[in-house]
């Protein structure tokens, strides 16, 4: 941290914090999981962060560049913990990737068995190598089949499905892509990576009189959940539908397409409501 550095508050998320996996630098063929670099305030996925230490990639070589192909940074942490506190009972998780959902969700106690659906025989010959599995409590209950996650239909009832096999946050085929997985896994309940962009694109396609934030309500959110036909995460937590709103403007804020006097506004906006939203139980709560 640089002297005289101004400090982002500390905004408490309703869901605990991950675990982050340890990972040893690997090389095999054309893809390789080395560590990614520390740095200086950075925005996670809900809120900023001062200084954050190094997380790991994978990263592939392709014509003679390395391309990081998945991340462990503080967005991409704080983008699964909705999805990794819902998780209980029978899950299928679609996308291993570099195993850090798995990470979280097989220590838990209330999950009891995890079938894991991975395409990619390289991820998980590299993941197989990077990582230490006497580390990861409670890799007995890890099932891994290798395939694509649309053919997987399970004989037996499934109680979570955790959906990411796409490469970029927001991605606009997400929403159809865990509407055919869930089509065949019939969970009974189900997340998937990036899902508060569906929610907050489609309320604001309804046009609906008011701001965007007025309108990220939790009646808004079950009538999301209703209208895609998909039983998902957070639908009784009062304060989720606003944190979404926090999400997608405050990702919103920092794509490179947005110009300074947008991002200004839109990173104003998504602190007000962040500062709101996280303090205002704790605040009400003091005696
Ligand atoms: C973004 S990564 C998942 C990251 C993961 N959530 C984690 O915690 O590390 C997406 C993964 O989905 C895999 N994938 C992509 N399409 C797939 C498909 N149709 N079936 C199964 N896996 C797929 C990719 O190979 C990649 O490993």
């Amino acid at each position: 941290m640089t002297k005289g550095t101004i400090l982002f508050p500390h905004y408490p998320l309703p869901w605990p914090d991950p675990f982050v996996p340890s990972y040893k630098t690997v090389s095999i063929g054309k893809w390789k999981c080395t560590p990614y670099p520390s740095g200086d305030r950075i925005m996670g996925y809900w809120r900023p962060h001062n200084f954050v230490p190094n997380g790991w990639m994978f990263v592939q070589k392709v014509k003679n560049n390395w391309l990081k192909w998945m991340s462990l940074t503080p967005m991409e942490l704080e983008s699964h913990q909705p999805h990794i506190a819902a998780a209980k009972g029978v899950v299928v998780v679609a996308g291993l990737g570099m195993g850090f959902y798995l990470y979280n969700i097989i220590r838990k106690p209330e999950v009891t068995r995890v079938i894991v659906l991975e395409k990619d025989k390289n991820v998980v010959s590299l993941w197989k190598r990077t990582i230490d599995t006497n580390q990861w409590m409670g890799f007995r209950k890890v099932e891994l089949i290798i395939g694509d996650a649309h053919a997987y239909k399970p004989g037996f009832p499934v109680d979570f499905l955790y959906a990411d096999i796409w490469s970029h946050l927001g991605d606009q085929d997400a929403l159809e892509i865990t509407q055919r997985l869930q089509a065949n896994i019939q969970a009974k309940e189900v997340g998937f990576w990036g899902q508060e962009f569906d929610f907050i694109h489609w309320m604001m396609a309804l046009k609906l009189p008011g701001s965007v934030e007025s309108n990220a309500t939790q009646a808004n959110y079950l009538r999301f959940c209703q209208h895609v036909g998909l039983p998902l995460v957070e639908q009784h937590h009062k304060r989720y539908p606003k944190l979404a709103y926090v999400a997608v403007t405050l990702q919103t804020a920092i794509s490179p397409s947005v110009n300074a006097a947008d991002r200004a506004k839109l990173t104003h906006f998504a602190l007000g409501t962040l500062q709101t939203e996280l303090l205002i139980d704790r605040a009400l709560d003091v005696k």
